[in-house]
């Protein structure tokens, strides 16, 4: 892989990057609280969590693709020795390990548990299990926003050392 090829993959990684954690950032710290009294909240969040689950998608498998194509560039011995005694291969595996949890989660959260909860809420809004469906996404959520941030700094760990 040309020197070219591996720039351009970790700028499209940084702007993948940016995507997932930035999309996390302003749904929480912006659009949910900005919308807490609309008569229509339900609908909003619903609209909006379903066109950023695509976009999330998307920016999940760019990190995953450019980040393999990065460690490839490294030379990563793809062996449980080299991932488990290098210190670069380390950091690396744990990465991946991370990443892997955040996709688990996010396929739990976007396609079952986040759906349900939606559905719950928009019929019965009071009701004691849409408060509970509410709770575990909302803790989904925040423990996948968590991860991404321990991604990013594990990607810094991998350009920079420990
Ligand atoms: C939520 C998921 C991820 C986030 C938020 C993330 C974030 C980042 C960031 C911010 C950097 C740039 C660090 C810097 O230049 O200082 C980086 C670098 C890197 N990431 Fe990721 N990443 C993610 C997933 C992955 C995955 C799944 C892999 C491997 C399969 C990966 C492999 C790498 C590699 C090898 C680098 C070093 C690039 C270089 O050599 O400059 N990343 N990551």
């Amino acid at each position: 892989m040309s020197h070219g090829v591996y720039i351009l993959s970790v700028f499209i990684h940084v702007i993948a990057a940016c995507t997932w954690i930035g999309g996390m950032l302003f749904l929480i710290l912006v659009f949910i609280p900005g919308i807490k009294k609309h008569p229509d909240k339900v609908s909003l969040i619903a609209d909006v969590s379903l066109k950023y689950r695509g976009v999330g998608a998307v920016a999940l498998t760019t990190l995953f693709i450019t980040g393999i194509l990065q460690l490839e560039y490294h030379g990563v011995q793809w062996t449980v020795e080299y991932f488990t005694t290098s210190s670069y291969g380390v950091t690396a595996g744990l990465k991946i390990i991370v990443f892997t949890i955040i996709v688990i989660i996010s396929l739990i959260h976007d396609y079952y548990l986040g759906t349900k909860a939606i559905d719950q809420w928009k019929n019965q809004p009071d009701h004691a299990k849409t408060k509970t469906l509410r709770t575990l996404s909302r803790f989904l959520g925040r423990v996948s926003f968590i991860l991404a941030l321990v991604a990013a700094w594990l990607g810094i760990i991998l350009v920079r050392g420990w």
